[in-house]
């Protein structure tokens, strides 16, 4: 575990050099392991990994067997690096990512997005379970991002910049590519999926949200609520990646029903939601240029 705390920026300042050079590092461990090179990159979120068996798989990582890489400590969240085919594009698909409530620094949590920018992916699809506050939505409901609310939870810019990885005051207006979002939603339609254009809020977790925050994030104007995802995209952005996000509903936001948010409740919507959003995702990657 301690080696893969990378910045120990609990106690000190964000070191860029040596956060740089570990950049490097897990990309070399990858190339020795691997000369598969990546178009697209896709972060599966708790109950999402079986995407992969949509996979012309070509080879596998372990995030363990990567030194420098952070490790998933999460239940349904499996800690691999799949790459593989799918309708033709080259796909690197993390099973599993790692959370800024697990106790990683925010600019561990995005140490493999840029990893696979670097490695050659322009492209990133994050994915990850959400609460719903819109009312409208209902769990196994899917909602492309049209944008994000990050404000509660740090951004993994703040610290030195590192040029070589992208500007420091980076625009973040249009951050979600708006023909994948069109995209997405007509592949909804045409295959009876029901999938939202929609505003989600990124919190810290790991405890769910009180009915209080969630009349408050309603008001702020956010569709969804979840623990991932804004904070990735915006470090996507940072290296000029093109970015989309598809949240998967699993369940209505603490005080939207009687019933409160569970981990079991959240893992067993995505899984059973899984042959659609292995569809969506199939099909949005196969057809994306
Ligand atoms: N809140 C936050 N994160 C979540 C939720 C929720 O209701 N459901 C799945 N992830």
């Amino acid at each position: 575990m301690e080696d893969n705390l990378i910045t120990g920026a609990v106690f000190g300042r964000f070191d860029a050099e040596r956060y740089y050079q570990t950049l490097l590092d897990c990309l070399s461990q990858i190339k020795e392991k691997t000369d598969f090179v990546p178009e697209v990159a896709v972060v599966l979120g708790s109950g999402l990994g079986h995407f992969v068996e949509a996979m012309d798989i070509a080879a596998e990582i372990s995030y363990s067997d990567i030194k420098g890489f952070p490790v998933s400590t999460v239940a349904g969240h499996r800690g691999k690096l799949v790459f593989g085919t799918v309708g033709g594009k080259k796909v690197a698909a993390m099973q599993g990512r790692v959370h800024y409530y697990e106790g990683y620094d925010v600019h561990d949590v995005v140490i493999p997005i840029r990893v696979l920018k670097l490695l050659g992916a322009h492209t990133a699809v994050f994915t990850n379970a959400v609460g719903a506050i819109n009312t409208d939505y209902r769990p196994g409901d899917f909602v492309v991002l049209r944008d994000h609310i990050s404000s509660f939870v740090p951004s993994p810019l703040v610290g030195e910049n590192i040029s070589q990885l992208g500007e420091r005051f980076t625009p973040v207006t249009d951050l979600y590519d708006e023909s994948l979002r069109n995209l997405s939603l007509s592949i909804g339609q045409e295959k009876d999926i029901r999938v939202h254009s929609g505003v989600f809020l990124q919190v810290t977790g790991p405890q769910y949200e009180t009915p209080a925050e969630i009349r408050m994030f309603r008001l702020l104007g956010a569709d969804t609520v979840g623990m991932s995802t804004a904070i990735e995209a915006t470090a996507a952005r940072h290296m000029g990646m093109r970015v989309c996000a598809i949240n998967c509903v699993t369940n209505m936001a603490a005080g939207i029903n009687d019933s409160a948010p569970s981990h079991e409740e959240v893992t067993a919507i995505a899984n059973k939601a899984g042959k659609d959003f292995s569809t969506l995702l199939r099909e949005l990657i196969t057809r994306m240029d």
